[in-house]
């Protein structure tokens, strides 16, 4: 299991990479516009705070392959290192997919909401895929479901395309998709320390403290 954080604030990135065992840095169009900066100058920045081993996932924004191809190719030499280029499911993208693998990019395919989307995007030769459960849950769709479909349907044809399951707003999002084997997860730094929160931790450490304290007449193991 992988996690990643799904957001383009560097400070968000710091943190997190401090703090928490991070695989790699996530971002979309408007992940990236929400930061207001300039975006080539701000994806640099990016993969020098997460350094070369991290894997940051760039979205195109074309719609016909050669595009794709192009804006692929530019990301490449303009941002560099471990660069996944997250490519939308469209007929176009499948296209694109099909030449930038056979160049040796990493490829996410992206804006997955079907199991069968996730099927043909893997065929193709993405690296990732990833369906965005939130929006799913959003319109009283069953995004978690999507993620257990698309792992049996890997599971049955032994693709090794893994699933980068995306869009969390809560905790029993990504717990439900951890269960159902999803082999990796992108949070906000919101999410991403939520799954460590829960009261009766936090009033088990007070306990411990205060007990200690009582008898000791300090706060801390060391003199
Ligand atoms: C990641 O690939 C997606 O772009 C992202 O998780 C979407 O998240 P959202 O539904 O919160 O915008």
């Amino acid at each position: 299991m992988l996690i990643f954080l799904d957001t383009a604030d560097i400070n968000s990135i710091k943190k997190g990479i401090e703090y928490y065992p991070i695989a790699g840095v996530t971002t979309n169009p408007t992940i990236i516009a929400r930061e207001n900066k300039d975006y080539v100058e701000l994806l640099k920045d990016i993969g020098g705070v997460i350094g070369k081993d991290k894997m940051l996932h760039i979205q195109v924004l074309g719609t016909t392959a050669e595009n794709i191809v192009k804006e692929a190719n530019f990301i490449k030499d303009s941002i560099g290192g471990n660069i996944y280029i997250k490519i939308p499911v469209i007929k176009e993208g499948i296209k694109a997919i099909k030449i930038l693998k056979k160049k040796g990019f990493n490829i996410t395919a992206t804006a997955i909401f079907t199991p069968q989307q996730a099927l043909v995007a893997a065929l193709a030769g993405a690296d990732f895929v990833a369906p965005y459960v939130n929006r799913l849950d959003n319109i009283s769709g069953d995004g978690v479901n999507v993620i257990r479909e698309i792992k049996k349907l890997f599971d049955i044809y032994k693709l090794n395309t893994r699933i980068l399951a995306a869009s969390f707003k809560n905790v029993e999002q990504v717990h439900k998709s951890s269960l159902e084997g999803a082999h990796s997860v992108t949070l906000s730094l919101e999410v991403l320390e939520n799954l460590l929160y829960h009261p009766l931790t936090d009033s088990s450490i007070k306990t411990f403290i205060e007990d200690w304290e009582t008898t000791y007449n300090q706060t801390e193991f060391i003199k």
